[in-house]
C-alpha cells in the first residue's frame, strides 16, 4: 500500500471563502480536531495577509502537536519571512510558496515573463529553504500551464530545495483522465521528482475535485490537498472525507492508504459545520444525515439480511455511532465530566464546571442528553469577552399584530432593558438589542438548524453581521430558538466589540 499524505487546507483555502471565516479560537478548535483526525499537515493560514492570520498560524504552530503546520507565502521575501516567523515554534513547520505558471496568470495577473517567473521560483524556494527545512512549492493554475514549462518550474523548485511540489487545479478545470495524464507527465519529465513528493490541489468548479484527486493518486501523486466538507473558494476544494473514504473503501483499486483516523471524520465534519454555521446537506457523501439511511423497503430488507447488500462502508468506520442517550437529569458532575473525557475533550476545570451548569440547565428542559448535545455544548463555549450579556427576555408574537420584545442585558456590567416592536419576533428582539448597542450592525445572514434529533432538539442559530468594515458570525444554542437567536446576535456583537469595531 502506498501511503498518501493528507494536507488539509480548511483553515486557509477553506476559510478564505465567503461565509467560512473563523476567529482565532474557532481556528484553534478546528486545528485541534484536525490533529485528532490525524491529518499529516494543517495549512493554518497565510501569515502575511493580516495580523489576525499571522496570529492564528502562530498559535496553531505553538499549541497543536503531532502534526505538520504550514503557512502559505507568495514568492515574496516579506511573505516568506512572515511565514517563517509565525511557524517558529511549530513541531514540524512547512513554508508553502506559490507562483502561477499558466500563460494567462503570468501575463494578466503577474505581469511577468516566463523567465522572470522561473527566476522568482528559484530564488524564493531557496530563500524559504534557508529558513525552514520543509518547503513546498505550488505552481498555481498548473492544469492550464504549458506542460514543459510546468516541469521546468517544478524541476527548479526541487533543485532549490522544495521537498514537495504541488500542481493545483486552481480553477477546477481539469478532468480525471487529463489529471492522470498530467501527473504521469510531470513524474516522467521533472528533474529530481524521485526525491520529492508530488502533490495535487483540486478545486470543484465542475464537481470533479475529488475524482481529479483520486485520478492523481492512481497516477502516482503522493499528497492530496483538501478541505473538510469541501469548503473553499467558489465551488470549494476537494473534500477530505470523500477522498479518504474512497481510498479506504476502494484500496483494491488504488493500492493506497492514508494515516487518517477515520472514526473522527463525522465529528470533524459536524464540528466545522457548526462553527461556520453551514449545515451539511442530507445527501452529502460520507457524512450527510442520509448517507447511511435506508428508506425503501427493499433496501431495508436487504440490509437487515446482510449490511453489505446496500452498504459499502460501515457508519462506525466514519465515526457515526448510535446517538445513544448518555446522560439525563440524574447524572451528576462525575458522569458528565467522564463523558466529556470519553469524547476526547480536555478542558480547563473552570470551563468544565461552567459547562456542567449549562448541562444541568439543559436537563431541566430536555429529558435525555446525547453525545451530540454534549458536543454542541462544548462548541458553544465562546471565549469572546462578554461586554453584553443576556439576563432575560420576553417576546410576544402572533399572526395578527406586530411582535414585541423586551430584552434585559448587562452592558459593561450595568443592567439595562430595552423594548422594540417589529414585524417578527426575531426582528423585534434584534431591534431592542440594537437600541442598547454602541455600534450599528447590519444583519447579513441568519440560519437555524437543529443540532440533535427529536421534538426536544437543541436549535442552533448562526448569524453573520457586519459593522465598520468587519463581518463576523455569532452562534447561539438553546432549546428555545428565540433564545438561540438572541444569543447569536449578542455573540456577534461581542465579537465586533472585541475586534475594536467602533461607530
Ligand atoms: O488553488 C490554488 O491554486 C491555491 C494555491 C495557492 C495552492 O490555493
Ligand atoms: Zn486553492
Amino acid at each position: 500500500m502506498k501511503r498518501i499524505k493528507i494536507f488539509d487546507t480548511t483553515l486557509r483555502d477553506g476559510e478564505q471563502s465567503p461565509g467560512c471565516s473563523m476567529n482565532l479560537n474557532e481556528k484553534l478548535k478546528v486545528a485541534r480536531q484536525l490533529a485528532r483526525l490525524k491529518v499529516d499537515i494543517i495549512e493554518a493560514g497565510f501569515a502575511v495577509s493580516s495580523p489576525g492570520d499571522f496570529e492564528s498560524v502562530q498559535r496553531i504552530a505553538q499549541e497543536v502537536r503531532g502534526v505538520g503546520v504550514a503557512s502559505l507565502a507568495r514568492c515574496v521575501q516579506k511573505d516568506i519571512d512572515a511565514a517563517a516567523e509565525a511557524l517558529r515554534e511549530a513541531e514540524r513547520p512547512r513554508i508553502h510558496v506559490f507562483l502561477a505558471t499558466s500563460p494567462l496568470h503570468m501575463q494578466y495577473k503577474l505581469h511577468m515573463s516566463p523567465e522572470q517567473v522561473l527566476e522568482s521560483i528559484q530564488k524564493s524556494v531557496a530563500y524559504a529553504r534557508n529558513l525552514c527545512a520543509d518547503v513546498e512549492f505550488s505552481a498555481e493554475d498548473a492544469t492550464r500551464s504549458d506542460r514543459d514549462f510546468l516541469c521546468q518550474a517544478l524541476s527548479l523548485a526541487i533543485a532549490a530545495g522544495a521537498a514537495t511540489v504541488n500542481i493545483p487545479d486552481t480553477v477546477g478545470y481539469s478532468t480525471p483522465s487529463e489529471m492522470q495524464e498530467l501527473v504521469r507527465y510531470v513524474l516522467a519529465h521533472t528533474d529530481g521528482i524521485e526525491r520529492a513528493c508530488l502533490s495535487v490541489h483540486c478545486h470543484d468548479d465542475l464537481g470533479m475535485g475529488v475524482a481529479n484527486s483520486l485520478a492523481a493518486v492512481a497516477a502516482g501523486a503522493g499528497q492530496v490537498e483538501c478541505t473538510v466538507n469541501g469548503i473553499g473558494e467558489r465551488a470549494g476544494n476537494a473534500s477530505l472525507e470523500e477522498i479518504v473514504m474512497a481510498l479506504k473503501t476502494r484500496s483494491d483499486r488504488y493500492g493506497a492508504e492514508t494515516g487518517i483516523e477515520t472514526r473522527q471524520i463525522f465529528r470533524t465534519c459536524r464540528h466545522l459545520a457548526r462553527i461556520i454555521g453551514q449545515p451539511i446537506a442530507p445527501n452529502k457523501a460520507i457524512v450527510g444525515a442520509n448517507a447511511f439511511a435506508h428508506e425503501s423497503g427493499i433496501h431495508q430488507h436487504g440490509v437487515l439480511q446482510n449490511r453489505e447488500t446496500y452498504e459499502i462502508m460501515s457508519p462506525e468506520d466514519v465515526g457515526i455511532t448510535e446517538n445513544n442517550i448518555v446522560l439525563g437529569k440524574h447524572s451528576g458532575r462525575h458522569a458528565f465530566l467522564e463523558r466529556l473525557s470519553a469524547l476526547g475533550y480536555r478542558l480547563p476545570e473552570e470551563v468544565a464546571e461552567g459547562l456542567f451548569s449549562q448541562f444541568k440547565a439543559l436537563c431541566d428542559k430536555k429529558k435525555y442528553i446525547t453525545d451530540f448535545d454534549v458536543e454542541a455544548l462544548v462548541d458553544s463555549i465562546s471565549q469572546t469577552k462578554k461586554v453584553f450579556e443576556l439576563e432575560n427576555y420576553k417576546i410576544i408574537s402572533g399572526n395578527q399584530e406586530d411582535s414585541m420584545a423586551m430584552i434585559t442585558m448587562k452592558v459593561y456590567g450595568e443592567r439595562k432593558t430595552a423594548a422594540a416592536q417589529a414585524g417578527g419576533p426575531v426582528l423585534a428582539a434584534y431591534q431592542a438589542i440594537d437600541s442598547l448597542s454602541p455600534i450599528q450592525m447590519k444583519l447579513e445572514d441568519y440560519s437555524i438548524n437543529s443540532v440533535t434529533e427529536g421534538q426536544d432538539a437543541l436549535g442552533q442559530v448562526t448569524v453573520k453581521v457586519s459593522a465598520g468594515g468587519s463581518t463576523v458570525s455569532g452562534r447561539g444554542l438553546s432549546f428555545d430558538i428565540l433564545e438561540s437567536s438572541v444569543l447569536a446576535y449578542i455573540h456577534a456583537l461581542n465579537k465586533l466589540l472585541s475586534l475594536g469595531v467602533a461607530q
